[in-house]
């Protein structure tokens, strides 16, 4: 386990920005797991800028995201399709992406596909997470069990309440969402969680506390080979 903690929240997203660039000078055709919500934003203005000063190349590598609200239109402002295409996908020259269709009429057969796309490009070498407040990772929320391939979640009571704040009044947030599951995300050769802000040190704390919480999903990791946690001292608490 590495950790790696920033002065600040620019800092550690161009640390994150350091170990994609790495990845793919390493292994062009990577296949790089992505997340969405306000994490990772600055790590994708680093990539794209990156990618224009011709510092990194997605020519030849492939992106799976974690997940997508169920069910949402692909073209919703909120869908993580649109955030994707806004922050990435659309300003870089990634060969193939894919996203949980949140369209999807029959959410087991989406699952299973794809979990099939998935396995079929080899899974993942890098994995970028996020953090929930509650310790979720994609939107594995805290649980008795957890699913190892991709299924539908619930989002909890906290996982609403911290996305809220992206749907307008009178838009219906979703409740339901398509992840990748833990088994899928523990797969990854290499595991990059982002971790920034005060509202994130409380869960930051008992991540490290040095016990395995199994009702906090993130607490996984620590037993992953190969994982680096980056994270600024705000979230450090430090
Ligand atoms: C998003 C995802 C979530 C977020 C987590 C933190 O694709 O999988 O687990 O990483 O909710 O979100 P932010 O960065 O908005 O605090």
């Amino acid at each position: 386990m590495k950790k790696i903690i920033c002065d600040n929240y620019e800092e550690s997203c161009r640390a994150a920005a350091d170990i994609f660039t790495e990845q793919l000078r390493q292994k062009p055709e990577s296949v790089l797991g992505l997340s969405t919500g306000s994490t990772p934003i600055g790590l994708y203005a680093q990539l794209v800028s990156r990618y224009n000063e011709g510092k990194i190349d997605f020519s030849r590598a492939t992106a799976f995201n974690l997940d997508e609200y169920y069910p949402i239109k692909q073209n919703h402002a909120q869908s993580y399709k649109t955030f994707m295409e806004e922050y990435l996908f659309s300003k870089v020259n990634f060969a193939q992406t894919h996203i949980p269709n949140g369209e999807a009429s029959d959410v087991e057969a989406e699952c299973t596909r794809f979990d099939a796309e998935l396995e079929a490009a080899g899974g993942v070498d890098l994995q970028l997470l996020g953090i929930g407040t509650n310790g979720h990772i994609g939107f594995n929320e805290p649980a008795v069990t957890y699913p190892l391939g991709s299924s539908l979640a619930h989002l909890s009571e906290d996982s609403l309440k911290s996305n809220a704040r992206f749907f307008t009044k009178g838009e219906t947030q979703p409740t339901t969402a398509l992840t990748m599951g833990v088994g899928q995300i523990f797969a990854a050769k290499h595991i990059l969680m982002l971790i920034s802000g005060t509202n994130k040190t409380e869960i930051t704390k008992k991540l490290f506390e040095g016990k395995l919480h199994t009702d906090v999903p993130a607490c996984f990791l620590l037993l992953h080979p190969n994982v680096t946690f980056v994270m600024d001292k705000a979230a450090a608490g430090v």
